[in-house]
């Protein structure tokens, strides 16, 4: 606590990211990175804008990206957002959205650790949901009448870290139960495998997906994230990002962007590429003795029953792999594994049979 700061800031919880060390001959598989790197082409196109047009600030709408996302999802243009991340966006669906005085936010009690410090930094406050035995929502948690009129209701599809996905007849369920309030559907992970809500849109206009470009694009450090919702939704995050910042996403970035939306061709052997190599990283990791979630994600969840998981962690980064660990209670006996390529499965696979 330092005298220069606010109540407000010494009573924040900042989200702890994924370690990004410098060590040579590293494997990391601790932030559900994809191994590929982007598509040629959004190398190209990023190339081609580097030049001295970026002495002009960006378009502060990311037209041309938003009009290629809404062809790309089948919807209109004002029916998508874009911004440096979908952290950001995140973070403006939880000032723009969930921000009502003395209603809380539902959201399952596991999930995406940054929601928990978006409730801190916005004053939202939140009722946690706890997800079933075997790590699912229960919907009837969502879909029950309450005395008061929650917020707003978040939880990502795949799950974060469990990899478990959610039908859409019960994200269907869940909207049909909530008419009058956002339901956020954060699908980070849907393209390796779960069905996006966004098909669900047409006949529910308090849906809203949140995607990104740094797990199926391999893009994180592009830093692009989108939402598709209602146009109504939509601008409540534009009337915050024009209270913040007009300009989240660069020239550069938006290039890029576009470039990887239309090269389908990659996008979709890269998502095929992942989800085969889950399947055999599933089947080695089983052979060893773990139990593994059933997981569409780039990741899996994954425990053993004679091994401490921290124990485990440890033991793979003397060996120079990084997976990660959460300390928090029901999760602690697990390790995320980002899904890499065949070959770094198998040396995660050597490493940990060092190890069980
Ligand atoms: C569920 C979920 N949502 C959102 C994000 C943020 O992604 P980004 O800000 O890179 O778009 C992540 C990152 O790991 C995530 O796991």
């Amino acid at each position: 606590m330092s005298r220069f700061w606010s109540d407000h800031v010494a009573g924040l919880a900042p989200y702890v990211p994924g370690e990004q060390p410098k060590i040579l001959d590293l494997l990391k598989l601790n932030t559900n990175e994809h191994p590929w790197g982007p598509s040629p082409l959004a190398i190209k196109a990023m190339h081609d804008a580097a030049d001295e047009r970026l002495r002009l600030y960006p378009d502060p709408e990311s037209t041309a990206l938003r009009e290629t996302l809404a062809r790309h999802h089948g919807v209109q243009p004002e029916q998508v957002f874009v911004g440096n991340g979908s952290d950001e966006v995140l973070a403006h669906v939880f000032n723009g959205l969930f921000r009502h005085a003395g209603r809380p936010l539902l959201m399952p009690d596991i999930t995406y650790s940054f929601y928990k410090t978006y409730c801190r930094l916005f004053d939202v406050p939140v009722e946690l949901q706890p997800l079933a035995h075997d790590f699912s929502i229960d919907v009837g948690d969502y879909t029950r009448k309450r005395d008061v009129l929650p917020a707003g209701i978040i939880f990502a599809n795949p799950n974060a870290p469990t990899g478990i996905a959610m039908g859409l007849d019960l994200i269907r369920d869940i909207a049909r139960a909530n008419p009058d309030i956002a339901v956020i559907v954060d699908e980070a992970y849907v393209d390796f495998g779960a069905d996006s809500a966004v098909s669900l849109m047409a006949g529910h206009d308090n849906i809203a997906v949140i995607h990104t470009f740094s797990k199926s694009r391999s893009l994180a450090g592009l830093r692009v994230g989108y939402a598709i919702g209602s146009p109504e939704i939509i601008q409540a995050l534009v009337r915050v990002k024009d209270s913040f910042n007009s300009y989240p996403l660069d020239t550069v970035a938006q290039a890029g962007a576009i470039a990887s939306i239309n090269d389908h061709d990659y996008f979709r052997r890269a998502c095929q590429a992942i989800i085969d190599a889950r399947e055999v990283l599933v089947t080695d990791l089983t052979a060893l003795g773990f139990q593994v979630l059933p997981s569409q994600a780039n990741f899996v969840f994954a425990r053993h029953p004679a091994h401490d998981a921290s124990v485990l962690a440890q033991g793979l980064r003397e060996q120079r792999i990084l997976v990660r660990h959460f300390s928090q209670p029901r999760v602690n006996e697990f390790l995320r594994i980002t899904v890499g390529t065949p070959q770094a499965g198998e040396r995660l696979c050597q490493a940990l049979a060092t190890l069980v």
